[in-house]
């Protein structure tokens, strides 16, 4: 029979990028657990509307990349594309108090996005999310969250990016200024796409990855310059937060993100170190999103890491945790002894394996020094007879026999 294949664009995490993953998840629990966030884990699968409505219809993931279907009971469902709209209805659902709660949350999202390294149709993201603040501060703060996250993690060297997308005061007087731009233009200067999103939404002309679109929109005018007295006051604020802060970044006035969710400040890290997919992470300002998707007035602010540009940053770096000790064992008589030996090892807190089978000692000793064992315990007839066992220490070779409880007692 043939055997069964993943799916493209999904995969399979053995060790060491499982353990990338699962150092990630440690280091944003540890790091966003000082901030004061909670975990919040929210399903896989939502009502398709939360997504379209959420997240708009003109951007590409809900246009092109969503993993749509119906399901049993004909009704249309998605594997979320990403976490900020289920956050949102979750909260909405939870009430008063979540809504003005910090939250983050991990796992996987999916976008029917064509693969490449580090562009996944099953991908992974450490999320946060904060409601119920209008300060620029608490834009400040996310941004130096994520900062903290990222050097906990010790990546180094990333560049931190910022703009201000405005608010619906401002933009659309900006819409108005594109747009006149554009009108400028000859239209065929522009793929079929952007045409349409002129008239629709012309922000996301300004993300549009075609070369002809790139080069049109080089000229275009520039968001800074269109901020309303509000939005100028709030982006200043954050930027001269950051600046006392001591973190390194600039403003790109061509950012505008992928979701439509977004006003005021957006941010994007990137590295020059993973090829093409460059941006480990991105966020901003959502506060017209929870009345958007029914709830009452109440901003949001939050960002996502993608973990396996994360990871891909980190392959080289993260050395896995060696094992304590290597249990071996020289005779079939003792193997259950062993076993039993090491139960009592693991109990103490220790990491550690016992020999399967019994084999010559030189055999076993290089296995030990293979997987890295710190010690390798020797377990033969005599030992058991006399209710002792041997330590060796791989590092200095130096060997010594402790009775068996005395071994176990220098553990606690
Ligand atoms: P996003 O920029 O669409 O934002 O995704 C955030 C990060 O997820 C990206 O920077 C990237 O690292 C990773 N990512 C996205 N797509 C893929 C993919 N196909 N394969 C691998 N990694 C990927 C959001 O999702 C927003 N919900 C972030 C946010 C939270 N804004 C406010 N709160």
């Amino acid at each position: 029979m043939s055997a069964i294949q993943k799916i493209k664009g999904f995969a399979d995490l053995f060790p060491p990028e499982s353990d990338i993953f699962t150092f990630l998840e440690s280091c944003a629990r540890e790091v966003f657990g000082r901030y004061g966030f909670a975990e919040l884990r929210t399903p896989l699968l939502e009502r398709t509307e939360l997504f379209s409505r959420g997240i708009g219809g003109e951007t590409d993931v809900v246009q092109k990349e969503m993993y749509t279907f119906q399901d049993k009971g004909e009704r249309s469902v998605t594997l979320r594309p990403e976490a900020t709209a289920g956050v949102v209805r979750a909260a909405i659902e939870a009430g008063e108090a979540a809504l003005s709660g910090k939250f983050f949350t991990m796992g996987p999202m999916f976008r029917y996005e064509r693969p490449q390294k580090g562009r996944m149709r099953q991908f992974h993201q450490i999320n946060a999310e904060v409601f119920g603040v209008d300060s620029p501060l608490a834009d400040a703060e996310v941004l130096l969250l994520l900062a903290s996250f990222l050097t906990r993690v010790g990546l180094t060297g990333l560049a931190f990016e910022v703009n201000s997308l405005g608010c619906r005061e401002c933009r659309p007087r900006f819409h108005e200024a594109l747009n006149a731009y554009f009108a400028s233009l000859d239209a065929s200067a522009l793929c079929a796409d952007c045409q349409r999103r002129m008239q629709t939404n012309p922000l996301r002309v300004l993300d549009c990855k075609v070369p002809a679109c790139k080069a049109v929109v080089a000229g275009a005018p520039s968001i800074q310059d269109h901020l309303c007295e509000d939005c100028r006051a709030h982006f200043d604020t954050v930027l001269s937060v950051l600046s006392a802060s001591g973190l390194a970044f600039s403003i790109n006035p061509r950012l505008v993100r992928g979701l439509d969710y977004y006003v005021r400040t957006t941010f994007e890290v990137t590295s020059t170190a993973i090829g093409s997919q460059s941006a480990v992470a991105g966020g901003g300002r959502y506060d017209g999103l929870v009345e958007q998707l029914g709830g009452p007035k109440v901003p949001g602010i939050g960002f996502a890491c993608g973990m396996e540009r994360l990871a891909l940053l980190l392959s080289d770096s993260l050395a896995p945790t060696p094992p304590d000790f290597y249990l071996a064992v020289l005779d079939e008589a003792s193997l259950a002894a062993g076993l039993l030996f090491a139960e009592k090892l693991r109990a103490a807190g220790l990491r550690g394996e016992v020999a399967k089978e019994a084999k010559k000692l030189k055999r076993q000793l290089a296995h030990a020094s293979k997987v890295g064992a710190r010690t390798c315990l020797i377990l033969g007839p005599d030992e058991a007879a006399a209710g002792t066992i041997v330590a060796k220490d791989l590092a200095s070779g130096q060997q010594t026999t402790y009775p068996q409880a005395d071994y176990l007692e220098q553990l606690t």
